[in-house]
């Protein structure tokens, strides 16, 4: 059976976490195709919540084997420490399965995060500060080590010795670092980590593969979203993997054929976390409502998230990148506290109307949102199981979105329970 991608459609943060879990209730298989600790989902199972940052979401399901693939850069003494965190709270983690071909976040990623962010001033990109751009940067100079070298100590010390060279001259003499030690790191990755890493270390691409091949469900779970896309998003405040629906395949060793839906993570309206342009950014009262009525703090980093209206030209342009075939929209119960609700229809500039995306960042920049603005609801859809519970004004709110963007909606999340949700799907 071919497998399905769960695709963030804006900049992160939109819930995906809630909906894999949802749809993880039939599947055998959730794979991670990229990122690694710098995403957060946040889970609530009978008003528990759970925080995952590299652990797949079907992980919470007793049938699901979660697997993190070959596209995820995975920092072991992290992982250890969720999976510690989950069997405290009683979930099985035995059968999570990490692809040896992973590749391994090591201390000086963190190192030349935190100092690349803090040379590049007031351009700093707000990272999360996890290592992650220089682990693929240096996965991409194939200089990287990978979960595998875990399994052999004589070359993970050879590999990271000839590594440590150029990064402790980078570390000293560019950043004024004091230089990290080798043996320091060896006896905490192969002596510490390694023994406790390696039974969860497998063939994630044979994995699955089995499973398509037996008519059995996978999903393929994305992290961050499409506009933190390092080809597609709103470059250079990007992450450094590809979350749109082709990086599923990269990262967990699929072609486009083994894919038969992506389904697109709508936030009801839009949030960002760090820098970059955001054509609907809302300030003051308006944005104050938003952050508190939806929690808007990064689930790991604590950081205030940035707020604003819903922006169709992203989501049109999410749809193109992804070959979206439905969407879920989330969060939808925030709107709650609106009179009104504007949705931004296209950009402006120059004037020039822009229904898709502009190319060129310069532009982005300088857009001015047009909106359509929609009466709200002003009441509370925490407890509607089903479409005809919602206001009439929620359902136009939906259908426009659903209209705009030509794909149907299939799910409305109005809560952060498993259980607070609408199906609109056949
Ligand atoms: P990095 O992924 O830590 O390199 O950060 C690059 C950009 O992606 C920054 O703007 C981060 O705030 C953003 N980012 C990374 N992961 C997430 C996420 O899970 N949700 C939202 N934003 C993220």
């Amino acid at each position: 059976m071919p497998a399905t991608v769960v695709v963030g459609t804006q900049w992160g943060d939109e819930g995906k976490g809630k909906l894999t879990d949802l749809l993880a209730k039939d599947v055998r298989l959730v794979v991670r195709y990229q990122g690694g600790h710098n995403a957060g989902h946040t889970i609530v199972v009978d008003g528990e919540t759970f925080a995952l940052q590299l652990v797949p979401s079907g992980v919470l399901y007793s049938h699901t084997t979660p697997v993190i693939g070959n596209g995820v850069v995975v920092d072991p003494a992290v992982l250890l420490e969720e999976c510690e965190m989950l069997e405290r709270r009683g979930i099985d983690t035995s059968r999570l399965v990490v692809s040896g071909n992973a590749h391994l976040i090591m201390p000086y990623h963190y190192e030349i995060d935190r100092m690349t962010e803090r040379f590049l001033g007031h351009n700093k990109l707000g990272t999360t500060k996890r290592g992650i751009g220089p682990a693929y940067a240096d996965k991409a100079s194939r200089i990287g080590l990978r979960a595998q070298d875990l399994l052999d100590p004589k070359i993970f010390r050879e590999k990271l010795d000839v590594v440590l060279r150029e990064k402790n001259a980078l570390l000293s003499r560019v950043y004024n670092r004091l230089p990290l030690d080798a043996g320091e790191i060896a006896d905490l990755y192969l002596g510490e980590l390694a023994p406790r890493v390696a039974p969860m270390l497998g063939d994630a691409v044979a994995l699955v593969h089995e499973a398509l091949d037996t008519g059995e469900q996978v999903m393929l779970e994305g992290a961050q979203a499409t506009f933190l896309d390092l080809d597609h998003g709103t470059y250079p405040f990007v992450t450094s993997s590809n979350p749109t629906a082709g990086g599923a395949c990269v990262g967990t060793g699929i072609g486009p054929r083994d894919i038969s839906r992506v389904v697109g993570i709508v936030k009801a309206y839009t949030t960002r976390v760090g820098s970059g342009p955001f054509p609907t950014e809302l300030h003051g009262e308006m944005a104050d409502i938003l952050v508190e009525r939806g929690h808007e703090y990064g689930t790991n980093t604590g950081r205030r998230r940035r707020t604003g209206w819903l922006d169709l030209v992203m989501i049109r342009q999410a749809v193109r990148l992804n070959s979206i075939s439905e969407l879920a929209i989330t969060k939808l119960d925030v709107l709650s506290a609106f009179d009104r609700i504007k949705v931004c229809m296209a950009y402006e500039a120059d004037g020039r109307r822009f229904d898709h995306m502009p190319y060129h960042q310069s532009v982005l920049h300088k857009v001015e949102p047009i909106y359509e603005e929609l009466p709200g609801w002003r009441s509370d859809l925490t407890d509607a199981t089903s479409a005809d519970e919602l206001p009439a004004a929620a359902r136009a709110y939906l259908e426009l979105v659903s209209s705009e963007a030509g794909v149907p909606v299939s799910f409305a999340s109005v809560g952060p329970g498993r259980q607070q949700y609408v199906s609109f799907a056949a």
